[in-house]
Formats: C-alpha cells, sequence, structure tokens
C-alpha cells in the first residue's frame, strides 16, 4: 500500500489513481474552489480507504456510543430504524467518502441524507458534533497508522475539506 509505514510522499505514486470531480455541477464549484478540494484530495483519500476499511468497526462503534449523550437521539434512532441497521448504513457512507469520486450520484446521496434527517427531526447542532466526532476518530486513525508526517498532513487536509463539502451539502 502507498502509505506504506516507511515510505515519504515523494515515492508515491498518485499519478495511477483514478479519480472524478464533476465539474457539470457548476453550483457548486465555486464552493470546491473555496475549500481547496481538489483531485489530489481525492487520490489521497482513496489511497487511504484500506486503512479506513481496517479500523471501519471502530469507527462506527464510536459514532454510535457517542450519541448515547443524548436521549433525544437515542429516541429519533429507535422511532425510526435501530442502531444495528444504521451501523451498516454509516459504514458504506463513511467508506464511500474514499472512493474519490464526486458526481452526480454523489450530490444526489447528500440531498436524500438531509431530507432523511429533516424528516426524523435531527437537529443541526447534532448533526454537527456527531460528524465532528466521525472525523475525530478517522483522524485518529491517520495519526496510528499512516508514518509520515507529509502524508499524514495531506491525508488530514483532503478527509477536512471532504467532510465539510458534505456538511454544506447536507445542511444547505
Ligand atoms: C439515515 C448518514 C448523523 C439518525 C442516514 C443515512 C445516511 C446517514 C447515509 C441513510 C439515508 C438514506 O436512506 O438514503 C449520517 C451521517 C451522519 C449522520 C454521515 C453524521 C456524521 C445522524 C445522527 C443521527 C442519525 C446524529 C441520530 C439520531 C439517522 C436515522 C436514519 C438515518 C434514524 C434512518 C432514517 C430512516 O431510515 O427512516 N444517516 N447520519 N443520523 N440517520 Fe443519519
Amino acid at each position: 500500500v502507498l502509505f506504506n509505514k516507511m515510505r515519504k510522499p515523494t515515492s508515491m505514486n498518485l499519478n495511477d489513481i483514478k479519480v472524478e470531480i464533476d465539474t457539470t455541477q457548476t453550483k457548486y464549484t465555486n464552493q470546491l474552489q473555496l475549500l481547496n478540494l481538489t483531485e489530489q484530495d481525492l487520490k489521497y483519500l482513496k489511497v487511504f480507504k484500506p486503512y479506513i476499511q481496517e479500523k471501519i468497526h471502530t469507527v462506527v462503534d464510536h459514532f454510535y456510543n457517542a450519541l448515547y449523550v443524548e436521549d433525544s437521539l437515542i429516541q429519533i434512532i429507535d422511532r425510526n430504524s435501530s442502531v444495528d441497521k444504521l451501523k451498516v448504513t454509516l459504514r458504506n457512507h463513511v467508506l464511500d467518502m474514499f472512493n474519490g469520486v464526486i458526481n452526480k450520484e454523489f450530490f444526489e446521496k447528500r440531498k436524500r441524507i438531509a431530507q432523511v434527517h429533516v424528516r426524523i427531526g435531527l437537529k443541526t447542532q447534532w448533526y454537527i458534533g456527531a460528524f465532528q466526532n466521525l472525523l475525530i476518530t478517522i483522524i485518529e486513525i491517520v495519526h496510528q497508522d499512516v508514518k509520515d508526517p507529509n502524508d499524514q498532513l495531506y491525508l488530514i487536509r483532503a478527509i477536512t475539506k471532504m467532510c465539510t463539502f458534505e456538511q454544506q451539502l447536507v445542511l444547505e
């Protein structure tokens, strides 16, 4: 794998990594530009996917354990779904964030997530808080599993951009 413990970013061949940003979604061009979310970021995310895959159980468990601080969140889950079901949903969703693809389907999926969360009455502050928790867990995996500080920086940069973009789309 590219983030092999001792490797430096210069030894990585990101050229061979295929990614996609759909620029016909012009509505979001400026948003992407301000975030400076680039193809290079998507390449880093894609290369990191196997690492996150390996620890996805931890990510998902942390996420749902954290929600128990707030009774209303557990009530929302019990009323509309179940923790076991949502763990599968979140697992797939988080892994998708590392596909290196921002296309029509990507935008449509976020729109649907927004609609679902509005329907179940999930408040913005809990959505953002849960996202922050998710982000920290992922950053901890970078810290544990990626040796080179530059790789860590590039990855954390890419991950935070992707998380912010996703929140922009879901909360708009
Ligand atoms: C549904 C992601 C936060 C409760 C979903 C779906 C996704 C998702 C991908 C499936 C949408 C679909 O059916 O197309 C996320 C992400 C979150 C987040 C990425 C933040 C990082 C939360 C929180 C709660 C929650 C904090 C707590 C109540 C639910 C429930 C559903 C759902 C109950 C299922 C609703 C239904 O099937 O009727 N979420 N979610 N989500 N989410 Fe979230």
